[in-house]
């Protein structure tokens, strides 16, 4: 990855155009992951073709499935069967993706064979006990830093079956969930979730697509051990609502602007930020809602108008968790204060969201964002001015500061290139829709 600073200018006249949402990065993670571990051939379209999905392709690949690009976006893939995995020749790099490690620490619990993990700073920071702790409850053995929280991490085969577990998470984490979900194929007995509040549940949806439709009740989901996943042939993956999401904000804030956004997935568990813009005051028409594959998507259509500040929390977080700091921009160019209430998950995401946040739109508009505990304020309307501000390396926080930047009086972010992450494209899209 390349250090090179990112030049922002401001774009004072609006943004206009068509914009075709790439991938969902976590529908694509999953295509690979159910598809490799089935016995035919799926077609992937529409694949999220940015690093860290490329991770996980590179994983499977490494563990036996047979996976071919057709084209970036594009690709079949071919499993061996639910046991059809074989041990890999080397160690497995899930990059910057906890996504990756996360719900692959749950599939290889229940293989036959040693598997060891590494990857970037960022995600040997990350806390891994979260899944390591009730993975380890069932059965599982796995080794790693900072007593089996922290990578590098080993995973070696269980004494005997996983054993089914009822396990009650302190935290809304899909990737929690599907850890546990995913290890749950394998075990002895049912294996059932509950959470405080209902993550993204995209892992269910494929789950559906594959054969094995998970029981859900509340915040409860339950699988039961399976003999075999059955493929769809085709998977179209929609767009990810977090990708179209600076699109959203910056066609609202950047006053004349108007931007359509195709396929746009709009699974309920992930719309929140709709419902936060709305609240705010933000024009947004969903257009041509369908269904693809278990996922619902929609076009959806933005105009500029005027945003005022909104409260919110609780429930809704899970449903926006990637987008708040690009919600934190929306915040900063609208009328009055918006208090973001339990965000602390935020301190444990590629970055700690929370604190940059904070840190770096301050460098813009001093005295705008507050932090108390796990509680944002931001007091919007504030003069702005260029700065130059840091990315952490994460590329949410990275393409936020940039449609902050181009709101505003522009600005200089370093290491920009950590978009690839999740959206290659982000920059010539903005370059485009600005012309
Ligand atoms: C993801 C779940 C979320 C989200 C991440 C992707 C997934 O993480 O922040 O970007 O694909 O399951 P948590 O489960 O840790 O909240």
């Amino acid at each position: 990855m390349s250090n090179q600073n990112k030049m922002i200018r401001p774009l004072s006249r609006g943004l206009h155009g068509d914009v075709a949402i790439p991938g969902d990065k976590s529908i694509s993670h999953r295509s690979i992951m159910l598809s490799s571990l089935a016995d035919t051939e799926v077609h992937i379209t529409n694949f999220l073709h940015a690093q860290d999905c490329l991770s996980t392709a590179k994983c499977f690949a490494a563990l036996g499935a047979d996976i071919n690009f057709l084209t970036d976006t594009e690709l079949t893939v071919k499993g061996h069967g639910l046991h059809g995995l074989h041990e890999a020749a080397g160690i497995l790099d899930a990059g910057n993706s906890g996504t990756t490690l996360r719900l692959m620490l749950g599939l290889m619990a229940a293989q036959p064979f040693l598997t060891t993990f590494t990857g970037d700073a960022s995600l040997s920071q990350r806390p891994m006990g979260r899944v390591i702790k009730p993975l380890t409850a069932m059965g599982a053995r796995i080794y790693g830093r900072e007593q089996n929280t922290k990578l590098p991490i080993t995973v070696v085969p269980a004494a005997g079956k996983l054993q089914g577990t009822c396990y009650h998470s302190p935290v809304a984490s899909a990737q929690v969930k599907s850890a546990l979900l995913l290890a749950g194929l394998y075990a002895e007995g049912a294996t059932t979730v509950v959470e405080p509040y209902v993550s993204r549940n995209h892992t269910e949806r494929m789950l559906a697509a594959f054969g094995v439709t998970p029981e859900c009740e509340g915040t409860a989901v339950t699988v039961r051990p399976v003999q075999s996943l059955i493929a769809p042939a085709e998977i179209e993956v929609p767009g990810d609502i977090s990708s179209a999401a600076y699109w959203l904000v910056a066609g609202s804030i950047i006053p004349g602007s108007r931007l359509c956004l195709h396929n746009v997935g709009v699974n309920e568990t992930r719309t929140g930020i709709l419902e936060v813009l709305s609240n705010m005051g933000a024009s947004l028409e969903l257009r041509n809602q369908r269904e693809s594959c278990g996922e619902a998507a929609a076009d959806i259509v933005v105009t500029a108008s005027r945003l005022h500040g909104v409260t919110f929390g609780g429930s809704i977080m899970p449903r926006l968790i990637d987008e708040v700091p690009i919600i934190a921009v929306a915040a900063m160019l609208a009328d009055g204060d918006t208090v973001i209430n339990d965000a602390g998950e935020l301190r444990v995401k590629e970055t700690d969201r929370l604190q940059a946040i904070h840190d770096e739109f301050n460098k813009i508009a001093p005295g705008s964002v507050e932090i108390d505990g796990d509680t944002m304020v931001i007091h919007g309307g504030r003069p702005c001015h260029a700065a130059e501000v840091s990315s952490y390396d994460d590329h949410r926080m990275a393409m936020s500061l940039a449609i902050l930047g181009a709101a505003t009086a522009g600005a200089e972010i370093q290491n920009g290139d950590c978009v690839n992450i999740s959206y290659p494209e982000f920059y010539d899209t903005l370059a485009r829709l600005a012309d």
